[in-house]
């Protein structure tokens, strides 16, 4: 079951073979992704070879192998975690009947959403990041970026097959679009706001994949608690990949921060222009960057109030995240939440309906699990002695969706006018400046074992090889 005959066009464990009309369906996607791959994957990058993992089996003890690839070979598998015969769905209105095998048809159009949803941010981040190949600041951070895109790559194909195998004509139809729309296209954008920002530079690509992935391990744990079984165990295996996403994000600020400090101390000054000067990132301007990934990135929630989300819940689509460790009756008809709302132009708290605001329970969710890593940031620059502090923005900070949209917050929480906005926007988000002073500082390091300036190496390095190690072969 778990392990992957890997002669197969089609790496997986799906018993792929003994589907022709699947088999075929997907192999005619197959080149139609080869070549969103060559026109939007990692820029120039189509001879290099990469110390790449890849999946080859869902055992736990030794799911993937390492080794040397060039990226248009890597291995783009279907994997499903064991299906467990007995599962039961486990919240809303169907709560403990038998989990799906098939997608029921009173579901189906909601379902499909999700996954197309869910899928479009995996070729979407891919094309965010397809310069940043050219600017990376070590071989080691350049395989991690590399890591982090077939690694979408595969979760797109994660998604398609679901389409492809459930869907039927439609799924196919939604799956080619999946290669059609495009990162900040203004004509065929990608569906989330956040998926058509730029990743300009490094510090922004460290805080998407801290903050951004993450958000894709939120969705990614409710989806795994769906009554649709196939969506369940495919989303499962999918976490197992999106945690060196995270790793990477959290400890490339972390090693930038370092840095930073370092220089703070060699020169005994926080002024941000010596800093800059000296090639160090100030924390403040850390600080403005944390702000707008955090504040783009919890709109990806969706609006606080929500009658799809109540729906996706009772229908037994998506579950809250760790939905089978809740002691509560799992079906929340009565329950109510607090959230924020706007009444006269100031922040108050409002108790709705809970099925309504299950977007804004997984926000607070996410919020919790965000505020651990920033608080291991914080340990670095405590141990170098110096009494800045880096934060998450209040929840109502730079809101583009929902209620709060409606207002002009302060990294605080204090509600500003237009004017104040105005004025002090360039101390809480990252401005034109700092954009351009950051990617200053940005230039390709391709020596094994060196490391641009504005960033610490990092403690060890990838599947217990050297930090100097070659990850990365240009040929
Ligand atoms: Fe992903
Ligand atoms: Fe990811």
């Amino acid at each position: 079951m778990s392990t992957v005959n890997y002669s197969e066009k089609i790496p997986n464990n799906v018993n792929l073979s003994e589907d022709r009309t699947l088999q075929r369906a997907l192999e005619h996607w197959q080149p139609g992704f080869l070549n969103w791959w060559q026109d939007m994957g990692p820029d120039g990058s189509i001879n290099y070879d990469v110390y790449l993992r890849t999946a080859v089996s869902v055992d736990p003890s030794g799911w993937a192998q390492f080794g040397y690839v060039k990226m248009p070979d890597y291995r783009w598998g279907i994997f499903l975690n064991p299906a467990d015969k007995d599962r039961k769905i486990h919240f809303g209105d169907h709560l403990g009947e038998a989990a799906w095998q098939d997608v029921p048809g009173e579901h189906r159009a909601n379902l499909r959403r999700i996954i197309v949803t869910q899928g479009d941010t995996e070729p979407a981040s891919v094309e965010q990041q397809r310069h940043l190949g050219l600017t990376a600041p070590s071989l080691y951070d350049m395989r991690n970026l590399f890591q982090v895109n077939v690694e979408e790559g595969r979760h797109l194909w994660a998604m398609v097959y679901l389409l492809h195998r459930y869907f039927g004509r439609d799924g196919r139809e939604e799956a080619e679009a999946l290669l059609e729309r495009r990162s900040g296209d203004s004509n065929n954008p990608r569906i989330l706001g956040a998926f058509n920002e730029k990743t300009p530079d490094w510090l922004s690509f460290f805080m998407f994949t801290y903050f951004t992935d993450r958000d894709g391990k939120f969705q990614l744990c409710a989806l795994a608690e769906s009554g649709f079984d196939p969506l369940a165990r495919t989303t499962k295996f999918m976490l197992t990949e999106e945690a060196h996403h995270m790793f990477v994000g959290e400890s490339g600020i972390s090693r930038i921060v370092q840095r930073t400090c370092e220089v703070m101390n060699q020169l005994k000054t926080d002024a941000p222009d010596k800093l800059r000067a000296a090639g160090a990132i100030d924390l403040p301007t850390i600080q403005r960057y944390l702000n707008f990934h955090f504040s783009v990135t919890i709109d990806l929630f969706g609006a606080d109030q929500s009658s799809n989300a109540a729906i996706f819940y009772s229908s037994g689509l998506k579950g809250r995240f760790e939905e089978g460790k809740r002691t509560d009756d799992h079906l929340l008809k009565g329950a109510t939440y607090r959230l924020l709302d706007v009444s006269g132009g100031a922040l108050v708290e409002k108790e709705v309906p809970m099925l309504n605001a299950l977007n804004e329970v997984l926000r607070d969710d996410y919020i919790k699990d965000s505020v651990a890593g920033v608080q291991r940031w914080n340990k670095v620059i405590e141990k170098a002695g110096i009494p800045f502090r880096l934060k998450v923005p209040h929840k109502a900070f730079h809101r583009q969706i929902g209620t709060l949209a409606g207002v002009k917050v302060s990294p605080e929480g204090n509600v500003v006018s237009e004017a104040e906005w105005n004025a002090r926007k360039d101390e809480w988000l990252p401005s034109e400046a700092d954009r351009a002073f950051v990617a200053s500082l940005m230039g390709r390091v391709v020596e094994p074992g060196k490391f641009a300036h504005w960033i610490a190496p990092p403690a060890m390095g990838i599947n217990r090889q050297p930090v100097d190690f070659e990850y990365v072969r240009f040929n």
